[in-house]
Parts: structure tokens; C-alpha cells; sequence
């Protein structure tokens, strides 16, 4: 079935030049880039955006780094993107993700870990219309 998926390449994908890399092995399986953004992500966003983590003791530091310089903000769109994509992101900690996956390939960190992509239909409801309420 079609679907839209809310990927954000992250600050440290942008300082390390990883942009290009990133968006082509989404291209190369498939998907389609339905919008893109350069955006700084302020605290509210971020607050907004990682509503399920605002309480954890990871998130400070989280929001720190996600605040901390430009992002790219996407839709990726495809047959399964939403499953899709995150098989191709990886496990959370980039020291245990499967080589072969953006993070297993790219990211030694828990943290620093280049992609964030919607885990489910509902969540990528809620972040498209954070992100791109015009096309929500
Ligand atoms: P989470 O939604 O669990 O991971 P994913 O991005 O794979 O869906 O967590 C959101 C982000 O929070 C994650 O990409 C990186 C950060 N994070 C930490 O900094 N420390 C942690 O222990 C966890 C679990 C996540
Ligand atoms: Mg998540």
C-alpha cells in the first residue's frame, strides 16, 4: 500500500555531508522524495515532535543536539515506506544496527544517529502535519 513516511536527516548528517548519501539510498530502492526542507528545529518542535520522550532522562541531551543546527525535513513515499524505510535506518544505536542499514553503516552513536523516520501510520500522520501542515 502507498505511504508517506516524516524522515528528518539530522544535524549531524548535515555537518558530516551524509545528505546526498542518505536521501540516494532512499531513491536507490525506490522511494520517492515527496517534499524536502532545510529547517532549524526550535524547542516547541522539538517538544512537539518527540512528545513520547519529552519525560525521559535521554531527552535534554536529545533536544540539545536536535536544536543544535539545520536538519533536512522529507517526505518519503512508496509502496510500505513507513516499514520500509526504518528497515533501511536501522536499530536505534548505531553500534548494534545491522551493517548494511544507514545507521549500522554511518552512525557510531545512541544519539547522533542521522535519521529519525515515523514508526507507524499514526505517527506519521501526526509528524507530516507537524512538518508540513500544507501537505497533511
Ligand atoms: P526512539 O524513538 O527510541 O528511536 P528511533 O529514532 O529509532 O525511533 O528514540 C528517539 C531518539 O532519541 C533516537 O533516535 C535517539 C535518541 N535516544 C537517545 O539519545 N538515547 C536513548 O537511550 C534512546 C533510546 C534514544
Ligand atoms: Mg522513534
Amino acid at each position: 500500500m502507498a505511504e508517506r513516511s516524516l524522515v528528518l536527516i539530522k544535524p549531524d548528517a548535515v555537518r558530516r555531508g551524509l545528505v546526498g548519501e542518505i536521501i540516494a539510498r532512499f531513491e536507490r530502492k525506490g522511494l520517492a522524495v515527496d517534499a524536502l526542507v532545510l529547517r532549524t528545529m526550535d524547542a516547541d518542535l522539538a517538544d512537539a515532535h518527540y512528545a513520547e520522550h519529552v519525560e525521559k532522562a535521554f531527552y535534554p541531551p536529545l533536544k540539545a543536539f536536535m536544536t543544535s543546527g539545520p536538519l533536512v525535513a522529507a517526505i518519503i513515499a512508496g509502496d510500505e515506506a513507513i516499514a520500509v524505510i526504518r528497515l533501511l535506518v536501522g536499530a536505534t544505536d548505531g553500534r548494534a544496527a545491522a551493517a548494511g542499514t544507514i545507521r549500522g553503516d554511518l552512525s557510531l552513536s545512541n544519539r547522533e544517529n542521522l535519521v529519525h523516520a515515523s514508526d507507524s501510520a499514526e505517527s506519521a500522520e501526526r509528524e507530516i502535519k507537524l512538518w508540513f501542515p500544507e501537505l497533511s
